[in-house]
C-alpha cells in the first residue's frame, strides 16, 4: 500500500479540519473535492477574483449530501487580516492556494500581484500562527527556479526570478522559512510545476496553455504557440498535486518539516508534443473536429525555456508517488473539457 493510500485510510478513520484558501479556483476546488470524499471538515475562503461558483456546483455533484454539509464557505479576501483570522480558528491544517496566478498578469500589474500574493500571504501566515494551526502548507511555484539553467531542477539550486509573480512566490518561501525559525511555526511549500486537469479555467487573457488549447480545439478557434514550440514543461496532473498537499500537511518525519518540495511528474514535454497529444485526444472523442495547425508567434517575456523537476526530495521525505503520467492526465482532462465545452 502506498503512503498516500495509508494516509487516506487514516483520515477516513479520524477526520480533521482543513482550511483551503482559493477554494473556488482550480487547485483549491480539487483539494475540496478530495477532502470531502474522505469525510473531512473543510472551511473554504475565496474572493472569486479568478475562482467560480460553478466549481462548487461541480464538487457538490461529486460528493454526498452529508459530505457537502461538512464544507463551510466564507467569501472574503486574504488581503484583509481580520478575514484571515476568522477562517483560521479551529482548523488543524491550512492549504493556502489563494493568489493571483499568471506570469503575464504580474508583468501587466505587479502591484496587484504583490498585494494578493505577498501581503495576503503574510496575513495568512500571521493568522494561522496566532490560531496555532498545526501546519501551513502553501502553493509555491517552479517559477522560483528563474534563470537557473540546470535541469532537472533541484530544490536548493535556484536562479534569479524572471517576473514579478516569481518574486512573490520566492518571497513566500522566505517568509515561511522565517516563521519556522522565529516562531517555531510549521510550514511546507510545494513548488508546483504546471498543474493541469479538470476545472482549470480555459477563459480569459491569462488562461494557462493547456486549457486554452483544449478550448481552442473544441471550439474551432485559432491556436497559438509562443516561440518555436520547443519550450518544455514538466506538466503535472491535478491528482498528483492533491496527493502532495495531503502528504505535506500530515507528514510526521521532523526532517520533512519547514522545507520546500517540487511537485511535478518528473518528465519533460515540449509545447509541440503537447499540442499533438491534446489534438489526438480531442479528435478521438470528437472525430468531426478537423485537424488544425498552430500559429507560431513571439516568445513570451518572463517565460523560462525549459522546466523539469527532480521529485526525489518529495518522494523520500513525504512519500510522494505521482500516480498519473502526463498522458494519463491528458486522457482525463480531455474527457472533462469535451464534456464542458464540446
Ligand atoms: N496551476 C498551476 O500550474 C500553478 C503553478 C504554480 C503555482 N500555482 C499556485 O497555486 C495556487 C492555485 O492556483 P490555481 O491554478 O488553482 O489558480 P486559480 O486562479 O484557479 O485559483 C486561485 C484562487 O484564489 C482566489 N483568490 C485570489 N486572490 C484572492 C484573495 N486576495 N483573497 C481570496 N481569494 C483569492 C481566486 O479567486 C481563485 O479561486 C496559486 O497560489 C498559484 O500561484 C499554480
Amino acid at each position: 500500500m502506498t503512503q498516500y493510500e495509508k494516509l487516506k485510510n487514516e483520515l477516513r478513520q479520524a477526520p480533521r479540519r482543513w482550511l483551503v484558501t482559493g477554494v473556488a479556483g482550480f487547485i483549491g476546488s480539487n483539494l475540496l473535492e478530495t477532502l470531502l470524499k474522505l469525510d473531512q471538515h473543510v472551511v473554504g475562503l475565496d474572493n472569486f477574483s479568478t475562482g467560480f461558483q460553478h466549481n462548487f456546483d461541480e464538487v457538490q455533484q461529486l460528493v454526498s449530501d452529508k459530505q457537502w454539509q461538512r464544507f463551510s464557505f466564507v467569501q472574503g479576501d486574504i488581503r484583509d487580516l481580520a478575514t484571515c483570522r476568522d477562517v483560521c480558528g479551529q482548523v488543524d491544517f491550512v492549504l493556502h492556494q489563494a493568489a493571483l496566478g499568471s506570469v503575464p498578469r504580474s508583468i501587466d500589474d505587479p502591484l496587484l500581484t504583490n498585494e494578493n500574493n505577498l501581503t495576503g500571504f503574510l496575513n495568512m501566515l500571521v493568522a494561522a500562527r496566532d490560531a496555532r494551526v498545526q501546519r501551513f502548507v502553501y502553493a509555491a511555484s517552479s517559477s522560483t527556479y528563474g534563470d537557473h539553467p540546470d535541469l532537472p531542477k533541484v530544490e536548493d539550486t535556484i536562479g534569479k526570478p524572471l517576473s514579478p509573480y516569481a518574486v512573490t512566490k520566492y518571497v513566500n518561501e522566505l517568509y515561511a522559512d522565517v516563521f519556522a525559525r522565529t516562531y517555531g511555526f510549521q510550514t511546507i511549500g510545494l513548488r508546483y510545476f504546471n498543474i493541469f486537469g479538470r476545472r482549470q479555467d480555459p477563459n480569459g487573457a491569462y488562461a494557462a496553455v493547456m486549457p486554452k488549447w483544449f478550448s481552442a480545439l473544441i471550439r474551432g478557434e485559432a491556436l497559438f504557440i509562443n516561440g518555436d514550440g520547443e519550450t518544455s514543461r514538466d506538466f503535472c496532473y491535478i491528482d498528483n498535486c492533491v496527493q502532495g498537499n495531503l502528504l505535506a500537511a500530515t507528514a510526521s518525519n521532523p526532517a520533512a518539516l519547514n522545507q520546500v518540495y517540487n511537485i511535478a511528474f518528473g518528465e519533460r514535454t515540449t509545447l509541440n508534443e503537447l499540442f499533438n497529444l491534446i489534438q489526438q485526444r480531442v479528435h478521438a472523442i470528437l472525430p468531426e473536429i478537423k485537424a488544425t495547425t498552430p500559429t507560431y508567434r513571439d516568445f513570451r517575456p518572463g517565460d523560462v525555456r525549459h522546466s523539469l523537476a527532480d521529485i526525489s526530495k518529495a518522494s523520500n521525505l513525504l512519500g510522494y508517488e505521482p500516480l498519473y503520467s502526463v498522458k494519463d492526465g491528458l486522457d482525463q482532462a480531455a474527457e472533462w473539457y469535451v464534456s464542458q465545452l464540446g
